[in-house]
């Protein structure tokens, strides 16, 4: 499966902001194999934040789209590497939930490892996951993630965060080394 990237562009908004939200929670997020949406219901971003991502010149945000048959080229993906000094965070990860499961999220995740080393010129890359969503931490631990022992409080009360379905949900932060 030929997956290209490139960044993203204040035009994909519409499109990115769909992919993003049915993705993430949502009945359409079920098609894929991990989802919040058995923890949070409502509003995963929305146009406002990922446009002030799009344009911080600190962040990159990487599309990865299928080419089609003649119908021109498809999103399917996304991440946002963000320079932190020293380290790089991954963010806004998904994959179209029909798509999942087929290689791709590796394909994705090994771009923005790449983009992180060689662009951004770190040599660690952090990220936080739900720490009740053990099918994704375990998916990350075979990619060389670890915890690191720290933990994230969930933004409960912001609603741009969506509406949490538990009073329990809190972030763990995973690490890797790259080589
Ligand atoms: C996380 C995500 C990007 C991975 O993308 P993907 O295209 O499905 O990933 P891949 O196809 O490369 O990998 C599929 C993996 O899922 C595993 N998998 C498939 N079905 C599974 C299931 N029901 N339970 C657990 N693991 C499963 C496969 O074994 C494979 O892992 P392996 O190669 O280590 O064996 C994608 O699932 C997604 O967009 N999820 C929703 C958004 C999200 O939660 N993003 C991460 C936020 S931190």
């Amino acid at each position: 499966m030929a997956l290209s990237f490139r960044r993203a562009v204040p035009d994909d908004l519409p499109a990115l902001h769909a992919l993003v939200e049915t993705a993430y929670r949502g009945d359409a997020s079920r098609a894929g194999w991990t989802t919040e949406a058995d923890l949070i219901d409502g509003q995963r971003t929305d146009r406002e934040e990922l446009e002030s991502l799009m344009s911080s010149p600190t962040k990159r945000f990487v599309l990865g789209f299928l080419s089609g048959d003649g119908e021109g080229d498809e999103l399917v993906a996304s991440v946002l590497v963000s320079d932190e000094g020293d380290a790089a965070y991954v963010g806004m990860f998904v994959v179209r939930p029909v798509l999942q499961g087929r290689g791709l999220g590796k394909l994705v995740l090994a771009e923005a490892e790449r983009i992180a080393r060689e662009e951004l010129g770190r040599r660690v890359v952090r990220m936080q996951v739900i720490a009740q969503r053990d099918e994704l931490i375990a998916w990350y631990a075979r990619r060389g993630y670890a915890p690191t022992g720290e933990r994230a409080p969930f933004p409960y009360g912001n609603a741009r965060a969506g509406a949490p379905k538990r009073d329990d949900l809190e972030f763990v932060i995973l690490r890797k080394e790259l080589p």
